[in-house]
């Protein structure tokens, strides 16, 4: 889903980083990207200047540090509350203050995951569907304390990337 995520952000133009803490899992998903790029060129369907520079868009790495400065981060590691605390107490030591932090989740309770966090108001649910880089649908959860302008950057967010955007709460299922 990671990559997939990546891929819709290029595709708007938005320089992306993806960070994974398994090396073969980042190389194995790059070269996923590439392949998508590249099965689009010789289809027709996008030239090889034009793969060159979204794939140059999209970088990675295994250091958090690196998303230190991003505007939004999308977290979309395995299906676990506990990993997912984790990762959100960590994004919100290294990530800047104002940084949006979204999860991926499919149905993991998105106040929870906030709690652990300093700026509730700034984290929401994305759930994209699979493969992210072809399934248009978003649905952006509102949590309990998800601000107003949170919810409308995510949804504007969307939007960019030719998602058609709904809003949900933070109910079962979504
Ligand atoms: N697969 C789907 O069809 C689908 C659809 C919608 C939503 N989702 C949601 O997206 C999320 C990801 O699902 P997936 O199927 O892509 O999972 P996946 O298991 O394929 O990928 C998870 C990635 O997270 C990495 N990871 C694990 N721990 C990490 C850590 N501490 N720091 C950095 N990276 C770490 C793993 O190395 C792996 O590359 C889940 O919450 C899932 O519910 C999945």
């Amino acid at each position: 889903m990671g990559g997939g995520i990546a891929m819709c952000f290029a595709n708007a133009g938005i320089p992306v980083h993806i960070i994974d803490q398994d090396e073969d899992n980042l190389k194995r998903g790059m070269s996923v990207i590439e392949k998508n790029y590249q099965f689009m060129v010789d289809r027709g369907k996008m030239t090889a200047e034009q793969k060159d520079f979204v794939f140059g868009l999209v970088t990675s790495s295994l250091d958090y540090n690196d998303v230190h400065d991003c505007d939004i981060v999308i977290e979309a590691v395995y299906e676990n509350l506990d990993l997912k605390e984790k990762i959100f107490r960590t994004l919100d030591e290294v990530v800047k203050k104002d940084a949006i932090l979204a999860s991926n989740t499919s149905g993991l309770n998105v106040d929870s995951i906030a709690a652990v966090t300093n700026r509730p108001e700034l984290v929401v649910g994305t759930h994209f569907f699979s493969p992210a880089n072809i399934m248009r649908l978003l649905e952006v959860v509102r949590g309990e304390e998800s601000s107003d302008e949170t919810m409308a950057t995510v949804m504007a967010l969307g939007k960019k990337m030719n998602k058609a955007s709904v809003v949900s709460l933070n109910a079962p299922g979504f």
